[in-house]
């Protein structure tokens, strides 16, 4: 089913006041699996704000089949309207407050796309950012346009025992009978339609209260498929800490009597944050020692802090167009990052973040998709959901949270929901309560909103022993990307330390005795030169601390400098960040077509420091597991940036895990040993932490090759008491051609076959498995009876696992994993365009490999733009390939 849809660009320059404001929505469903009815009423009046004279009345709708249409309780006949593919315009409607009574019917069952209203297995659910709202009801479907809601749900007591919609429950009832009942929800907040959630079905709940700072009493629940109450624990848990934490660090309280939770099994994204009925991907919620990892465990806690917090940043203060995306998203991954690192492990956190930043932020930056925090023009707005938006996004929080101090960014963030509760604003408000707060002139930081592209900033230090100073020359630059040709300086807060010779961080004094207590330098202009005074002996510069701002450094350090930053600099980012440089100088140069292989003395010298490291007992074990976990392959592709061959990426990387595992054998023999659970599982930090290093260690072990450690690997499989031991180890096999790799698959695969979320696991550690079969096992895996191409947790597991985090298997020589992909996401484009583009995404870096896997690529990618696409697929193709 492919729509006509507009291909062209909508601009930020053109935005313009809607012409008309709905106040009040009353919406009535009856649901339907095939045919649901939906009654809205609509409280209309013209926008004071615009010029008055007869504006015609443009409403957005999508999929939907008009039954009927009554202005002002009139009917309208057919001719009173303009009925089109995706909006219902009356020409001709009253200057003065007006109502608008609007019947249509929808089909939740055939609907695919999983926007709008759908179902679940079975559960009727609905998706509306960014624009599904008009695929369940003709409205000014626009995030500026505010309204308060009223809801009544009439559905089949058995199919859809629980009815939910945002806000506070009104009424509960049969219809007297009928085997239907009904609820109403009201949800006295207004709100921009896409934060409208319905959801009905036959779900179990798990309930708990949370009483407020102010003394509020809020009822929590979280829905889920009946059986799965023992899973919610955990999410709970998080769901009170995100609360908690909320009202402490910024001061921010909840609002509504419930707040509720639904996990479902079908959905595009993560999670979604409706008002008062967040929606989840339930792999976001689902939670068992046995079946979930670690990892699944912070990223449920994560999550569940992130559309939490959204009820302020996004929800009662939210965007004026999508354009401003950033002002909710960026600010909110903000805010869950802060989250993590005050109740998890703070350093671990923030290097988290940055690997997260590093590996999806900066290629979309340097690739043909580049574009500001806030775009200035889209196609399709689901392909701006994107690591710039959100994870570059974040870190202009942080950036201005480092410039105006904590205090300072408190009571500016305070400012900003003082003055624009209830609103939707853009960037500008955002930053103006910045600068208002502060007194600082932001004017030129405004630039990190608008300029898309990686900057680069250059340091040397040069030491003069006559005058014991120390000058630190600094120069930025931005490169041109395809968006935009011209770049200014930007606004970079650098934080930095000097260490002395014995590893301590000197006093930092300018040349003019100011003293800086917090390390920090601002970057204005394209050259510095910083001059620091009473420096005793040449210092080592320790520079970005913290990652104090979203760049890609480069400096004049040799490797007994970044070694001597591995093994003394304070700033725990810092010290981790100089053993993944002094790892990545090694790959890169081994993965050059004539390149020394990462096993000569340097990478011995490596090995000895990250075994120090790792076994030092003063240090977090989950920080401490960072250490052994060198650069991966998008690291180096992405550092050597032309020309990659990412095969030969592969042998380097095997080549130097083989050089640690060998050279620090005893030590990570010992850590493993130590390290043996022992009580019951937890998942907190601590422990977490403790088994994150143990698998890192095992990791580097079996990368030995020696026989002993692969029977290491798999006792540790067979004898894993959790699943993070468990994946860990049968993710360390799959990669082998050991028959212990077969044994683990089948073992495990017979274990889970029926629990969905734990077989994803089984099929994306196939997908990810570096073989040179890999293409032909994906291919495999497609025809396996429990794939399914409509869910896209299994789609993801399969088809974003292997062109994401396989790169051998997806760069293979011969271009089969590139026709792979455009196959599969181009049957998925037919129903779900959504998930198709953000699958064709993979191939945003083909401009940086060898000359024959580019031309393959291009190849494929010119194939598939011939091919009749979505809006959604046709802007990343064509993009990628530098047309669009
Ligand atoms: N508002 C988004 C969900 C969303 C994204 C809806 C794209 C429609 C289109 C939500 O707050 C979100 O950002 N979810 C993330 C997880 C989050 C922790 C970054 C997601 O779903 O991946
Ligand atoms: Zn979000």
């Amino acid at each position: 089913m492919h729509q006509a849809a507009p291909r062209t660009p909508k601009y930020l320059a053109d935005y313009a006041l809607p012409d008309h404001l709905i106040e009040e929505v009353e919406l009535d469903f009856k649901l339907d699996p095939t045919a649901t009815r939906v009654a809205a009423k609509l409280r209309l009046r013209p926008n004071p704000k615009v010029a008055p004279g007869g504006r015609p009345l443009v409403l957005h709708g999508e999929n939907l089949t008009l039954l009927s249409l009554a202005l002002d309780r009139k009917p309208l006949e057919a001719e009173d309207y303009d009925l089109r593919e995706t909006t219902l315009t009356i020409p001709e409607v009253p200057g003065r407050p007006f109502t608008l009574d609007i019947v249509t019917v929808c089909n939740p069952e055939a609907n695919a796309a999983l926007s709008g209203l759908y179902r679940s297995s079975g559960t009727y659910c609905t998706q509306c950012e960014p624009e599904g709202f008009r695929r369940i009801t003709y409205f000014i479907d626009r995030p500026d346009a505010l309204a308060v809601y009223t809801v009544r749900i009439e559905a089949d007591r058995d199919e859809a025992p629980v009815l939910l919609s945002n806000g506070n429950p009104m009424e509960q009832a049969d219809v007297p009978g009928t085997n239907r009942h009904y609820a109403v929800w009201h949800d006295p907040f207004p709100k921009p339609s896409y934060l409208f959630a319905l959801v009905g079905g036959n779900l179990a709940s798990v309930s708990d209260s949370f009483t407020t700072a102010s003394g509020r009493k809020v009822a929590l629940n979280i829905y889920v498929e009946p059986g799965k109450q023992d899973c919610c624990d955990w999410a709970m848990k998080s769901v009170k800490r995100s609360m908690r934490w909320d009202e402490e660090r910024f001061g921010r309280e909840y609002d509504l009597d419930v707040f509720n939770i639904v996990a479902v099994s079908d959905f595009n994204m993560g999670a979604m944050e409706n008002k008062g009925l967040n929606v989840f991907n339930d792999k976001l919620i689902l939670a068992r020692p046995d079946t979930a990892s670690d990892a699944d465990y912070a990223s449920i806690d994560g999550v569940i802090a992130h559309e939490y917090f959204h009820n302020w940043t996004g929800d009662r203060v939210t965007c004026r167009d999508w354009f401003q995306l950033c002002l909710k998203e960026g600010l909110t991954v903000f805010r869950d990052q802060e989250y993590t690192s005050d109740t998890r492990t703070g350093p671990v956190n923030r290097i988290a973040s940055v690997r997260m930043l590093k590996t999806h932020q900066f290629p979309e930056d340097a690739g043909p998709l580049a574009h500001p925090v806030r775009p200035a023009s889209f196609i399709e707005i689901n392909n701006f959901y994107t690591a710039t938006v959100y994870e570059k996004g974040a870190e202009l929080c942080r950036m201005l949270q480092t410039l105006l101090g904590r205090e300072g960014f408190r009571k500016a963030l305070d400012l900003y929901f003082e003055r624009h509760d209830g609103e939707a604003v853009t960037v500008e408000d955002f930053v103006e309560a910045m600068a208002d707060v502060s007194g600082r002139d932001l004017s030129q930081f405004m630039r990190w909103y608008t300029q898309s592209g990686t900057p680069e900033l250059a340091c040397s230090l040069d030491y003069d022993p006559h005058t014991k100073t120390a000058h630190l020359r600094v120069s930025q630059v931005v490169a041109p990307t395809p968006d935009q040709n011209k770049k200014e300086p930007m606004h970079i807060p650098l934080k930095l330390g000097l260490l002395g010779a014995n590893g301590d961080d000197l006093p930092l004094v300018l040349e003019d005795g100011t003293a800086l207590e917090d390390g920090l330098l601002e970057v204005t202009e394209r050259e510095h030169v910083f001059t620091f005074r009473d420096i005793p002996s040449p210092p080592t510069p320790s520079l970005l601390r913290d990652f104090s701002a979203p760049v890609r450094l480069t400096t004049s350090l040799d490797a007994d400098q970044i070694e001597f930053l591995m093994m003394h600099d304070s700033d725990p980012f810092n010290r981790w960040q100089a053993a993944q440089t002094y790892a990545t100088n090694l790959l890169t140069a081994a993965a050059q077509p004539d390149g020394d292989a990462a096993s000569g003395k340097e990478a011995v010298r490596l090995a000895k420091a990250l075994g120090t490291t790792a076994s030092e007992e003063a240090l977090h074990p989950a920080y401490r597991a960072e250490f052994l976990k060198l650069p991966s392959e998008s690291d180096i592709a992405r550092e050597l940036a032309r020309d990659v061959d990412p095969d030969a990426v592969w042998q380097a990387g095997e080549t130097l895990r083989a050089t640690v595992g060998r050279t620090a054998r005893p030590t990570l023999t010992d850590l493993y040993t130590s390290l043996a659970p022992s009580g019951p599982f937890s998942p907190d930090p601590e422990e977490a932490g403790r088994r994150a290093l143990r698998n890192a260690a095992l990791d580097l072990l079996v990368a030995t090759g020696d026989a002993s450690e692969i029977e290491r690997a798999f006792t540790h499989y067979r004898e894993a008491s959790n699943m993070t031991d468990a994946i860990t180890a049968l993710s360390i096999l799959s990669h082998l051609d050991a028959p212990h790799r077969d044994e683990a698959l089948q073992h495990f695969y017979t274990r889970w076959e029926n629990e969905p979320l734990v077989l994803d696991k089984w099929f994306a550690v196939q997908a990810r498995a570096a073989r040179n079969d890999s293409v032909e096992t994906v291919q495999a895996l497609l025809s396996h009876p429990k794939f399914s191409l409509k869910n896209p947790n299994r789609v993801r597991a399969v088809i974003a696992s292997f062109a994401q985090a396989n790169p051998t298997g997806f760069n293979r020589a011969d271009g089969g994993g590139y026709d792979f992909l455009a196959s599969a996401a181009l049957e998925i484009d037919r129903f779900n365009p959504h998930l198709a583009a953000r699958l064709l995404g993979a191939f945003e870096s083909w401009r940086i490999l060898e000359p024959k896997r580019q031309a393959s690529a291009q190849a494929t990618l010119q194939r598939l733009a011939t091919q009749e696409l979505s809006t959604d697929s046709y802007e990343i193709v064509n993009k990628t390939l530098g047309r669009a």
